[in-house]
């Protein structure tokens, strides 16, 4: 009689583990509770068998663990784990299934603060030192101390760079110079002396150079001709390092190819002629 029932509907028998009685039949579909409070915790198995209308069967297994008892957790000891000697091991359980509402603090369990908020610790406290170092301003009565004194880096560098502007050879010529002995240093026929190719601009010993551009010239015979206009003075307008600078621009000028002069070497002509 029942061998008919099953042949003649849809059927579906659900089994628990490996017990060999269904713990329910439907026919489909079919909703039910499975109470896993009865069972133990652990693995289990639900099977569920399904037969069509001619008697055709399929099969399928649902492996699931139960875990109504508290959960586990042990720090200090790993699966697999070598271990010798004392190991201190701290072992917490948490939840259980008796209660109706899951509480999250119940599941705290103390851990290691993670290396990366260490990390990040160490990163704000240097930058906190960084920023209180650079803010910081020290009480006046120390404030130039070598300790607690600022290099005024932005004010040398500043300072060295209008220097560096200001001491161009070129420069020089062309706003002192080059009225008379013209940019292109040829000078103007009769009336001011070519610098290209001059002996004096050329000649290895720079003193002469040196002397003229400090102390000016008057009444030399160049080349044959005399000039009428004195060559003006600029030891009062021109610094040592600038008369260097724009002697080496006319020694390095127009085809010329002279031994260069440093600072000293016009200090020394400018001393001489005290
Ligand atoms: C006002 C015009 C004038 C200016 C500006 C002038 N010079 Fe002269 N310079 C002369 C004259 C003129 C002579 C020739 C003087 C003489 O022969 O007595 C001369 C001579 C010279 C000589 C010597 C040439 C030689 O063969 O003896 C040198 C070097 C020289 N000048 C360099 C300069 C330099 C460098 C500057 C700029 C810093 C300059 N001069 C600015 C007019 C000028």
């Amino acid at each position: 009689m029942s061998n008919l029932w099953d042949q003649q509907q849809n059927k579906i028998e659900v089994y628990l583990d490996d017990n060999k009685e269904p713990i329910a039949v439907y026919s489909p579909p079919a909703r039910f509770e499975l109470d896993t409070t009865t069972l133990d915790d652990g693995e289990h198995k639900l099977t569920v068998i399904a037969y069509s209308e001619d008697g055709k069967k399929s099969v399928r297994d649902v492996k699931f663990i139960v875990r109504n008892g508290p959960g586990i957790t042990i720090q200090g000891l790993k699966e697999n784990d070598i271990v010798e000697g004392k190991i201190s091991l701290l072992v917490n359980a948490y939840g259980a299934s008796a209660k109706e509402k899951w509480e999250p603090t119940t599941a705290e369990t103390p851990s290691p603060i993670p290396s990366w908020i260490w990390v990040l610790f160490i990163l704000i406290v240097a930058w906190s030192m960084f920023y209180f170092i650079n803010q910081w301003n020290p009480p006046e009565e120390f404030a130039n101390t070598p300790t607690y004194k600022k290099p005024q880096i932005t004010e040398v560098t500043k300072e060295a760079s209008q220097n560096l502007t200001a001491i161009n050879g070129a420069d020089i010529y062309r706003k002192s110079c080059s009225s008379c002995h013209q940019e292109n240093g040829q000078g103007l026929t009769n009336v001011f002396p070519p610098l290209m190719s001059d002996d004096v601009v050329k000649a290895k010993d720079p003193t002469e150079h040196i002397r003229i551009v400090l102390f000016g010239l008057q009444g030399k015979v160049i080349n044959g001709i005399k000039y009428s206009t004195p060559m003006p003075a600029w030891a009062d307008q021109l610094s040592d390092e600038e008369v260097a600078a724009v002697v080496n621009h006319e020694r390095t000028s127009w085809g010329n190819n002279a031994q260069l002069v440093q600072a000293k070497d016009v200090r020394k002509v400018r001393e001489n002629r005290k």
